[in-house]
């Protein structure tokens, strides 16, 4: 294995990953034996249809899923290694998420739903973590909305306060999972081109997942999944 050959470049290393899920109706086989290698500052897009594994892969990837075979590194870090606590905190310190509905919490403003991963590391004061919120909520031009409801935002906005949330904690690795799929393709640009900008100045390492091609293409490497299993795909010919 060459994980530690290349472990100063390598941010993530997949093995042989594989997830079955047990239901009643019997198992289903969601990720086959997937093997993925992303280079810190690497910007990754994955598609595929619905139902092919591409959410189960990013929670694997993420630690927020078990997988039933296979290794996980991120960093160099063995995630099966961890234990429950150890694993949220790796996940808190190292990797940001973007998911596929809009995930802020209801009840809170945009400023304090940007604060709250960070609140939940324990890492920084409270007085850092506000003057981070507030520079990312600049950052991704939501200034004055600091202490909207997320209701008070359109689709956009939201997935705006959700980037800037994911930033909070200076994550090294942004996994975004369909965050545009439900935007019209103006605001869907602009959104794409701000996790583009994030890559590029601030070197965060993307997995995104989208469907649409045309902006998956923009990506370093774009991989396909079909029934669980992943290819690369050649850029050139899209
Ligand atoms: N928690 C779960 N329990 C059982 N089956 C699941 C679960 N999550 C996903 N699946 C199944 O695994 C397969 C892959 O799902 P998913 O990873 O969500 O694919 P995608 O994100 O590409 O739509 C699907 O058949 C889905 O129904
Ligand atoms: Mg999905």
């Amino acid at each position: 294995m060459k994980v530690s050959d290349s472990a100063a470049k390598t941010l993530v290393w997949a093995e042989n990953l594989s997830k079955v899920y047990e239901t009643p109706f019997g198992k289903i086989e969601a990720v086959k034996k997937v093997n993925l290698e992303v280079k810190k500052g690497e910007f990754v897009s994955i598609i595929g249809p619905t139902g092919s594994g591409k959410t189960t892969l990013l929670n694997l990837i993420g630690g927020l899923t078990v997988p039933t075979e296979g290794l996980i590194f991120i960093d160099g870090c063995y995630l099966g290694g961890l234990g429950d606590e150890e694993i949220s905190r790796f996940r808190g310190e190292k990797i940001g998420f973007i998911f596929q509905f809009a995930s802020l919490i209801p009840s809170l403003t945009v400023l304090e739903n940007v604060c709250l991963p960070s609140f939940l590391l324990r890492k920084r004061s409270k007085e850092a973590i506000l003057t981070r919120a507030k520079m990312l909520i600049e950052r991704v031009g939501l200034s004055g909305n600091e202490a909207s409801l997320p209701f008070c935002l359109s689709g956009g906005e939201q997935r705006l306060a959700a980037i800037a949330r994911s930033l909070i904690n200076q994550p090294e690795l942004i996994l975004a999972d369909e965050p545009t799929g439900d935007l019209d393709e103006e605001t869907e640009v602009k959104v794409i081109d701000l996790l583009h900008q994030l890559n590029y100045e601030e070197k965060i390492t993307f997995i995104l997942v989208t469907h649409n091609l045309k902006l998956a293409a923009r990506g370093n490497h774009l991989f396909e999944m079909r029934e669980g299993k992943l290819t690369e795909r050649d850029k050139g010919n899209l």
